[in-house]
């Protein structure tokens, strides 16, 4: 058995030009893994604890505190440990933390050192990423999805509210290229319609300038207009919208919620949790809309749950982001009072692998989708486009096909896909079938 030898965590810088965790976890057998830790600003109340020193350097967000955590406790706690065994090594940081939401050593901390110990044990059994966590997940009671269903992506092209500083009140705008046949086709037929979109906004006079996760964020004259402009964006580059390109939204509405209504400042107008599910029953009425997330607030239980009756007989996919902020407990409950469909997977809201595939098992076991997530501060870390394949999940969020931070996901997917030949399987829109 190859041993930890070493755990070594540094600040680096994420793709808002923050500061986050990265570390590396050395084994004594000369493997080793490194993980790069992301963050949130369209946080949910209810996430684990991202440790920030606060003062002045770096407005506050230095992160020396939670990579002195790593440096020292955890190093100290884990050195000598079995990489292998995932759940031991989380649970003893766990342990270790001794608060509800890893408030203590701080949850980039511990996810930073959770992920580049799977990396290292991965390394070590010569075995890519996603196989290894593919094991990891059926050795924890998850379903066995064969290891070789690759995602479709959601891909956010239009971006607005906590992510943009533009005229638009909902935060993520996706085409979802369901239609395509393979997940290389889909990546290119996303691409094609996100060029689209910028010669159909520029045409307008619009601006092309780029929100946090690599769309557009132009001034709109309303939140509808941009589901116009993806439509005509989707048909501008030869393809039928609501057959081959359908559409995703995040308005992450937890941003707009205030004093028990939901407040849509750029059309200006305050709307009850019943007056937000007919908003949303006339959109997807009126667009090919196959998936919306946080559509309620991460606290409004009962609009969730109306939301949930009036758009099922719609099968709309209704995910929980902030309701849900991967918390296997908070999950159990919404799957008991029938709320929502389908779960966002953020590692960094849990802050371990371990919980991470707790709660993707307890999604699948209850026939909730899943969809694996980056943030809106991101780095060249791809371990989520490993984590997609591994478990089956069938969905990933990852932002536009541009930047970096983004596309380094994109492209480790194609790099399985082509890894998979023809083993690989592209579910298509048949993974809203539920
Ligand atoms: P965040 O946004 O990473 O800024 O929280 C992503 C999301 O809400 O899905
Ligand atoms: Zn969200």
């Amino acid at each position: 058995m190859a041993a930890i030898d070493s755990i070594r965590a540094q600040q680096i810088l994420d793709s808002r030009g923050n500061p986050t965790v990265s570390v590396a976890v050395a084994l004594d057998s000369g493997a080793g893994g490194w993980a790069a830790v992301p963050s949130g600003a369209s946080t949910g109340e209810f996430e684990a604890l991202e440790l920030r020193d606060g003062g002045e350097d770096w407005g506050g967000k230095g992160v020396t505190a939670a990579v002195g955590n790593v440096n020292g406790a955890i190093a100290d706690a884990l050195r000598g440990a079995d990489p292998a065994d995932q759940e031991a090594l989380d649970q003893a940081m766990i342990d270790l933390d001794g608060t509800p939401n890893k408030g203590r050593l701080g949850a980039n901390a511990i996810l930073g050192v959770s992920l580049a110990a799977a990396k290292a044990a991965a390394a070590q059994a010569a075995s890519p990423l996603y196989l290894h966590l593919a094991a990891l997940y059926s050795a924890a009671g998850g379903d066995d999805r064969g290891a070789r269903i690759l995602p479709v992506p959601m891909m956010n092209v239009l971006n607005g509210g906590a992510h943009a500083d533009n005229s638009v009140d909902f935060q993520e705008f996706m085409v979802v290229p369901a239609g395509a046949e393979s997940f290389p086709d889909c990546l290119r037929v996303g691409a094609e319609v996100f060029h689209a979109l910028k010669r159909t906004l520029k045409h307008k006079g619009l601006s092309t300038a780029g929100g946090d996760e690599g769309g557009f964020a132009p001034d709109l004259e309303s939140n509808r207009a941009a589901l116009d402009y993806l439509i005509a964006a989707v048909e501008e580059a030869g393809y039928a919208p609501g057959v081959d390109v359908v559409i995703a939204m995040d308005p992450a509405t937890s941003e707009l919620f205030s004093d028990d209504s939901y407040e849509l400042e750029h059309e200006q107008r305050a709307l009850s949790s019943s007056e937000m599910a007919d908003y949303w029953h006339e959109l997807v009425d009126r667009f090919p809309i196959a998936s919306i997330e946080d559509g309620m607030d991460e606290e409004d239980w009962d609009g969730w749950k109306l939301l949930t009756e009036k758009l099922a007989a719609h099968g709309t996919q209704l995910v929980g982001d902030d309701l849900f902020v991967t918390n296997p407990e908070r999950l159990r409950r919404g799957i008991e009072l029938g709320v929502g469909n389908s779960i966002l997977v953020k590692v960094n809201q849990i802050g371990t692998l371990s919980e991470t595939l707790d709660a993707i098992r307890i999604a699948h076991d209850a026939d909730y989708t899943t969809v694996i997530s980056h943030r809106s501060g991101e780095t060249e870390d791809t371990t989520i486009a490993d984590l997609a394949v591994g478990t089956g999940a069938g969905q990933i969020k990852t932002g536009a096909p541009s930047r970096s931070d983004r596309t380094a996901k994109y492209n480790r997917l194609l790099q399985i896909a082509s890894e998979l030949g023809d083993d690989a399987e592209f579910p298509g829109g048949s993974v809203f079938e539920r």
